[in-house]
């Protein structure tokens, strides 16, 4: 799929198919986050694939969204802090969330590429998913993909037009300079 069709086919999708996918694809898709921009070079992410059936049960308890549980493998994504903030401090604390969303567009995107599905789950007790997965008190649980085929191409949700979020050469400013105009 070339890349445009790709960021346009994404969806966020909460039914799957009772089908398993190949973890081999799903570790593709992981390893996409690899190629993302991070501060300074630092690779701040670790990931948990879950496959097991009573972790995944705990955890779909943990973020009470039952779609969350209807799929064989979650991954959840976690930052750890020690390098980005010792580096930059409180703006590395900004830069950790950044580059974690940075590289989950990259996973997301390879999901979709690969025919696969999943939604970003951001809403979960973290508390609960550290004690379910033994993840370290100083991480940071991101977000939650629960990952399988989705049962049907969800519609495309209303997206903002380009003109309702870009303004030139100074915030609030609509118009193109005239040269501008002329080269397009
Ligand atoms: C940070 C973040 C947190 C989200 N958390 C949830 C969530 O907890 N549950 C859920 O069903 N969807 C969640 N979503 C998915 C959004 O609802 C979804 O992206 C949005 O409705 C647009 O739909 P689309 O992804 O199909 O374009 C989250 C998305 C983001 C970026």
């Amino acid at each position: 799929m070339d890349l445009d069709k790709t960021i346009k086919a994404r969806r966020s999708v909460r039914k799957f198919k009772s089908s398993k996918p190949n973890w081999r694809d799903i570790l593709e898709c992981i390893d996409a986050m690899r190629y993302a921009p991070m501060a300074g070079n630092n690779f701040s992410i670790k990931t948990i694939l879950v496959d097991e059936e009573d972790k995944i049960k705990e955890i779909t308890e943990a973020s009470q969204q039952s779609f969350v549980g209807q799929v064989e493998y979650i991954l959840v994504v976690c930052t750890t802090p020690s390098r980005t903030e010792t580096s930059y401090g409180e703006k590395g604390k900004i830069f950790l969330r950044q580059q974690a969303g940075a590289a989950i567009q990259n996973f997301l995107l390879k999901i979709t590429e690969k025919k696969l599905a999943t939604c970003w789950v951001g809403y979960f007790s973290e508390k609960e998913v550290k004690r379910i997965l033994s993840i370290p008190e100083e991480m940071q649980v991101e977000a939650l993909f629960p990952i399988g085929y989705s049962m049907q191409k969800p519609e495309l949700k209303r997206k903002l037009e380009l003109d309702a979020f870009l303004y030139f050469n100074e915030y609030g400013n609509k118009k193109m300079n005239k040269i501008q105009k002329i080269d397009a």
